[in-house]
């Protein structure tokens, strides 16, 4: 409401100063004239000036920069916010049940909602977050219109675990060094996803997607964007003593204002200079030169910088042109690697890679900027224990169900159709399947039988052809490990406990079952990858890896008092996520990730550069080269985003930009089959779909399960 309000008053404004403009331009130049003359005429009297006089003209210049000065960051902390989208809120919020229950206040909804996951950004108390003003009108920044206008998700109620109506995923932690909350960024703001719809009674309705794509560009520094906006806000706060005033009198309340002012302020400045800083480093080195729009962010490059180049070595910050489209994270317990580039098979590293580039309160040097030795790293135990917490919840949550009483019915016979060309045309790549035996017992010994592993297929980016910007940063980014004290030595001794293991799985299953077929992994692989290692020149994955092992045995230490050797082993493995081992791989692939629920989570590739599965079905010439994404508009017949700009800012996705290309995984004319061995070659994947296919297609895969998989043919992967 309150957004429709200002946004209302604004236009009044503009209106009004339109049908003005003749008078005031006349105004402006009579005032012209006026300051002309007064310049020549204050020029020829100079030299009769007194002392008194060049006081006062000295006086007068510096009130008259005070006044340019203070114009200007007016200016600044107010532009911002006039670029934010204009926003039609869906405030009609339908859940569907994907095993968390059917309402916003079910428990598991909520827990994973709302569960912190220990990241802070530069230290933002949450007290400040809730209590911080919008620059063009007393609401407050975290209304939820305000809020909802960023692409952020907010529930229509305050619960208990979420009591100021926060943005889902929005959350807070106690810091013990601060000795306050901190506002904490979790799993769900990113991966928790919504389709807006106006159904043909003009009802809008907002279908929450859990596990699903977010649409917000949370990371991004680009005006109209959360961050920005927010830096204008806090920027305003400070240096308006009005505004400031009123915020510290809310954050501190009456009793402790007098006290704790000071101290307020300053804690406040630190966090906005850091903000600043940060912005301003990222401009000024154009680290993020491809635009990241609404629902994108390059996870492995900012993970990077954040970790790489702003904790451990300036050196290291490399530019990061790789956005990518957040994944809907359904059934990845059950996959064998995740990421786009199949890189990390243990869920606690990948979940702990992440909370630090978001932030996590893990200090790798002291203030002085020299390195902490590792075992300092350390300081809270939540991270690790919530971090287990969140995976466990996501081993509830299922794939969304097409919603027919909304989005309109099934047709059972094209769907049926469709269910054929899928079994000719898609399985080969997409289908799961259920890893050996052998495999579960190296890989996640932990699993029970009813637990699946499935193998998840991984494509030469050569052969899928899409854009290969995001695969090539990851395999060639190389940074350095110097400055933390790490040396080859301790990653080698920390890597090679880690590969023993893996062998040593592999040993006993093999003794227990005998098999004449070679085995996966041996001691002369283990050796060789070893004595590769070069702390000074590691890939991102490798360099996360390395980091992880410390960080893990620091947490793992208050289990010591377990004495009971083989239960302790066993509680910490279940930790790491069903047992699995942290060995990255780095290859230039990009996993086939299985479809079910894939209609609710355009846009497609790993990039976000399909709008519609209808345009994923058609040859690339055919896919749009540029079209606008605002909002979560959702499109039931093509399936995905809605094709015209239904809001006057937002984002033109451009895919002529390296980054953003829509190229590969074509279905088109020319294509010449293949067999293993003879893959497909540069993105054509398979004959031209025609538009009943594609229709037939795109019906069957609203109701596409992934449930009954086969076990896989042969071991190994890069195959098909
Ligand atoms: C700031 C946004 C953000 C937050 C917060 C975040 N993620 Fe992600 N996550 C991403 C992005 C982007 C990717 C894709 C990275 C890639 O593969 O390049 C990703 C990838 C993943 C994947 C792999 C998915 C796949 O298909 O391979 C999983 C699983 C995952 N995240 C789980 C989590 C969990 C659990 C948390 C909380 C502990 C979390 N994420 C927090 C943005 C986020
Ligand atoms: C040769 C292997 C292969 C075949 C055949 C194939 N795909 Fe894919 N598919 C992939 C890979 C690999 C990706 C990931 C590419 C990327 O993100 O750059 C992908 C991505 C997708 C995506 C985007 C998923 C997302 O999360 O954005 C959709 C949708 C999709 N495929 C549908 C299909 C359909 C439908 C068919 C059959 C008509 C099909 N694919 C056939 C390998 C294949």
């Amino acid at each position: 409401m309150a957004t429709q309000n200002w946004f209302s008053r604004i236009r009044e404004g503009a209106a009004a100063s339109v049908n003005g403009a003749g008078s005031v331009l006349a105004w402006i130049g009579r005032a012209v004239a006026r300051l002309v003359r007064r310049v020549i005429d204050f020029l020829w009297g100079i030299p009769q000036w007194t002392v008194g006089h060049a006081f006062k003209v000295l006086l007068l210049l510096v009130l008259a920069a005070a006044v340019l000065v203070a114009g200007a960051l007016y200016f600044v902390t107010y532009y911002p916010s006039t670029q934010v989208a204009d926003n039609a809120p869906a405030t009609n919020i339908v859940y569907l049940d994907q095993g968390w229950g059917p309402t916003a206040s079910s428990k598991y909804r909520q827990q994973y909602y709302y569960t912190p996951q220990g990241t802070s950004v530069a230290s933002l108390r949450y007290s400040w977050f809730i209590h911080l003003q919008q620059v063009r009108t007393s609401d407050l920044f975290v209304d939820p219109g305000h809020m909802r206008a960023f692409g952020f998700l907010v529930d229509n109620t305050k619960t208990e675990m979420n009591p100021d109506q926060l943005p889902v995923g929005f959350t807070k932690h106690y810091d013990p060094v601060k000795r306050e909350d901190l506002l904490d960024i979790t799993c769900a703001a990113c991966h928790t996803g919504e389709l807006h719809y106006t159904g043909k009674d003009g009802q809008r309705v907002a279908i929450r997607i859990d596990g699903g794509a977010a649409m917000h560009a949370f990371t991004a520094m680009k005006l109209g964007h959360f961050g920005p906006t927010l830096l204008a806000a806090m920027a305003r706060t400070y240096l308006n003593p009005w505004r400031w005033h009123k915020f510290a009198r809310a954050v501190l309340g009456d009793e402790h204002y007098e006290s704790g002012n000071g101290t307020l302020r300053l804690e406040f400045g630190k966090v906005l200079w850091a903000l600043l800083r940060q912005g301003y480093f990222d401009r000024a080195h154009k680290l993020y030169p491809v635009e990241e729009g609404f629902g994108r962010t390059d996870a492995v490059g900012r993970i990077s910088n954040t970790v790489f180049g702003g904790e451990v070595d300036e050196a290291n910050y490399r530019v990061a042109n790789a956005p990518v489209s957040f994944p809907a994270v359904w059934d990845i317990w059950k996959f064998d690697w995740v990421q786009y580039t199949a890189s990390v098979a243990q869920p606690l590293a990948r979940n702990l890679g992440e909370s630090l580039g978001v932030g996590a309160a893990v200090p790798l040097h002291d203030l002085y900027g020299r390195p902490l030795p590792p075992k300092e790293w350390f300081q809270g135990a939540t991270l690790i224990e919530n971090l287990a917490w969140i995976e466990e919840n996501l081993q509830r949550l299922q794939p969304p169900k097409w919603p027919e009483e909304i989005l309109g019915k099934i047709d059972q016979q094209k769907a049926t159709a469709g269910k054929e060309l899928y079994a000719k045309h898609c399985k080969g790549c997409h289908e799961p399947c259920e890893a050996t035996a052998e495999e579960r017992a190296v890989q996640m010994p932990l699993k029970k039988p009813d637990e699946p592993l499935w193998h998840i297929k991984m494509l030469p980016v050569d052969d899928i052809g899409t854009d290969p910007q995001a695969a090539l940063n990851f395999v060639n980014t190389r940074i350095s490990l110097a400055k933390t004290g790490i040396t080859d030595e301790d990653a080698r001794e920390w890597l090679r406990e880690i590969y023993t293991e893996r062998l040593n799985r592999q040993i006993a299953y093999r003794k227990a079952h005998p098999s004449n077929t070679p085995p996966r992994y041996t001691e002369s692989e283990m050796l060789k990858a070893l004595d590769g290692i070069d702390v000074n020149s590691l890939s991102i994955g490798a360099g996360l890896n390395i980091i992880g092992i410390p960080l893990r045995r620091q947490f793992y230490k208050q289990f010591e008092y377990i004495k009971d050797v083989e239960q302790r082993r066993r509680l910490l493995m279940e930790y790491d996520g069903f047992g699995a081992l942290d060995t990255p791989q780095v290859l230039l692939v990009y996993k086939a990730r299985p479809l079910a629920g894939v209609w609710a989570t355009a846009p497609y590739l790993h990039n976000g550069s399909v709008p519609t599965l209808y345009d994923m079905l058609s040859p690339a010439d055919e896919r749009p080269k540029k079209f606008f994404i605002s909002r979560m508009e959702f499109d039931p017949e093509k399936v995905g985003l809605v094709g015209q700009p239904p809001a006057s800012k937002g984002f033109w996705f451009d895919t002529s930009i390296a980054g953003n290309r829509n190229i590969g995984h074509e279905f088109r004319a020319g294509y010449g089959g293949w067999t293993p061995g003879a893959p497909p070659s540069h993105g054509l994947i398979g004959p031209e779909l025609t538009k009943d296919q594609r229709w037939a297609l795109i019906e069957y895969l609203k109701v596409h399960v992934d449930e009954k998989v086969a076990a896989c043919t042969a071991y190994g992967s890069p195959e098909y």
